[in-house]
């Protein structure tokens, strides 16, 4: 711990006025470039936003979905849901064979893993309701990018590192023509010092930036897709692009040691399952216990089973499904929860059910931002395309990569997705419908007051990621930078087992919590938390970018 605190101590970025917190530099530049220029808090996000989609290809995107927290300096909230919905043509069983088994990699890859993309929407909505600026200034620096090019640099090469270690092969995403062209120009993967020039990404910008969702969703954008779906055995239609739509609802609510959080609320399981685990653990004094100690560690993991069988059981589209919130979040079932954690022994999973009486490896693909303006306005987005370069295709002379967030629903009952979430029926697939999402951009409020921003990837993972991060703060007294630093540790029900990154806890402790029945696998790391922590003292603004994913950046004024 003490190695780690001095380097966040001596890598810690501060700021006065305003903080951009990206996994890529340029794209945290092109942020504090609009903020400097006028613009507010979401401007800055709809530039990262499209920035993101050209510097950080594998997780920046226009052809994948997510969602972005708002919070004005006038203390008005809201989440805006720009999750992808399930083609119109999707049946619940697409992913099984004829004898009714799963078949490996079919929601993965290729054209049946789609979902319909809401990035384009999603910036949309948000610059038209909360922002300053047109559309066109606020894309200009992701333009520029993508047709001037920009020059790669170690930290920008982990992305394509990733195949081997999700056992796809590169030709799996980088081999067809139209791919291989942009990435892979001389036939080998990308090299610090190249520089990549994307003119049909460019191109497909320049019509969102002149056309908005008229160019993606009724014009040549959603027709190259479609064509090129349709040539590949894929459902999308120019039907579900029309039909395709944003929702906004307030953000999730609760609180957690006289703070308040606000986070994702279904489609996403984030803020539900986070604001869960908070409930039970609320009682338990973490601080005066020790980061990672063995009695910590033993009721994080202990409350974290519990509230993920429930998530996998429980939780689903609210267009489709009735999410119980309500009863997931009420204190007298937290309390029922917490009498079931025995002390020092760890309940096996199998013993864990969903439990409301209601019938009934990472190297992902998604990326966190958080930005805070000199008024004081706030923006938190997570958004992805899913897998590694999502369903590893792009259509035609589009440019981008599709998602593959279909395998974010149930494919079969019981059977994992690539997350190994064992989830069920409220999460099935239909025509239209929103697979349960993990992703949780989340701010902490202490006396009504912005106290701070934080998400990141991570799969089913994010929620424990921003779970700690924001414990790492508030309970233990970390700056920003410790906090998304400091190694994590993951239970999610299923499977039985806890996740650590490496000297997340000490051998002594492991030793001990092996004896209380646990088992552990020692994970080199996850996740990518990106966070802003304001200064309760001084008012500064302290960014926090994760040396997970080395190319981040985090720029403040
Ligand atoms: O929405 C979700 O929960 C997933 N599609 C997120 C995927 C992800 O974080 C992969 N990246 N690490």
């Amino acid at each position: 711990m003490h190695a780690l605190l001095l380097s966040a101590l001596l890598g810690l970025v501060t700021a006065p006025h305003a903080m951009v917190v990206t996994e890529q530099r340029l794209a945290s530049q092109a942020g504090l470039d609009v903020l400097k220029a006028g613009g507010n808090a979401v401007d800055a996000a709809v530039a990262v936003g499209y920035a993101l989609a050209v510097v950080d290809p594998c997780c920046g995107n226009v052809g994948g979905g997510g969602f972005m927290l708002i919070r004005m300096h006038d203390g008005r909230e809201r989440f805006i849901d720009f999750r992808e919905k399930a083609p119109l043509r999707a049946t619940r069983d697409m992913y099984l064979d004829a004898a009714g088994n799963v078949v490996p990699g079919r929601s993965v890859r290729g054209w049946l893993a789609i979902g319909v993309p809401g990035t384009v929407m999603g910036l949309d909505r948000a610059l038209t309701e909360y922002g300053t600026m047109p559309r066109a200034q606020v894309m200009r620096s992701a333009i520029a990018l993508a047709r001037d090019g920009f020059v790669l640099d170690e930290g920008d090469l982990l992305p394509f590192k990733g195949a081997p270690a999700q056992g796809y092969t590169v030709d799996s995403v980088f081999g067809a023509p139209n791919v291989r062209s942009i990435w892979m120009p001389d036939g080998e993967l990308p090299h610090a010092g190249e520089r990549i020039v994307q003119a049909n990404l460019a191109h497909t910008l320049e019509l969102v930036a002149k056309d908005g969702d008229d160019a993606f969703y009724r014009g040549p954008i959603a027709r190259a897709v479609v064509d090129a779906s349709n040539a590949h055995g894929g459902l999308l239609s120019m039907q579900d692009f029309a039909d395709y739509t944003v929702d906004e609802s307030a953000p999730l609510q609760c609180g957690y040691h006289g703070l308040t959080i606000l986070s994702a609320p279904p489609p996403s399981s984030g803020g539900v399952t986070l604001c869960q685990i908070m409930n039970i653990i609320a009682p338990y004094p973490f601080a005066q216990w020790g980061w990672h100690s063995v009695r910590e560690t033993h009721y994080l993991v202990e409350a974290e089973r519990r509230a993920y069988a429930d998530r996998n059981a429980y939780l689903g589209d609210p267009a489709f499904v009735h999410d119980p919130i309500a009863q997931l979040l009420d204190p007298a079932y937290a309390a029922q929860l917490r009498a079931q954690i025995a002390p020092q022994r760890a309940t096996p999973s199998t013993q864990v059910k969903p439990g409301l009486n209601i019938s009934v490896h990472e190297n992902g693909e998604t990326t966190h931002y958080s930005i805070v303006d000199s008024a004081g306005n706030a923006v938190g987005v997570t958004y992805t395309i899913n897998n590694w370069f999502g369903a590893g295709v792009i259509a035609g002379d589009t440019g981008f990569f599709l998602n593959d967030e279909m395998d974010d629903f149930t494919s079969k009952p019981g059977v994992p997705n690539m997350f190994g979430l064992v989830q069920g029926a409220f999460n099935d697939i239909q025509p239209g419908k929103r697979p349960l999402s993990s992703m949780a951009p989340t701010m902490v409020l202490r006396d009504g007051k912005l106290a701070m921003v934080t998400g990141s990837p991570g799969g089913s993972r994010i929620i424990t990621i921003a779970l700690e991060t924001i414990l790492n703060v508030f309970d233990f007294g970390m700056n920003a930078q410790a906090a998304v630093d400091a190694p994590r540790i993951h239970m999610q029900w299923l499977p039985d087992r806890v996740d650590y990154e490496p000297n997340a806890l000490s051998a002594a402790a492991l030793d001990t919590l092996r004896s209380d029945g646990y088992t552990f696998d020692e994970v080199p790391f996850w996740g990518s938390a990106q966070a802003i922590v304001i200064d309760p003292a001084t008012g500064m603004l302290q960014g926090g970018t994760d040396r997970r994913r080395p190319a981040g950046a985090a720029l403040g004024y």
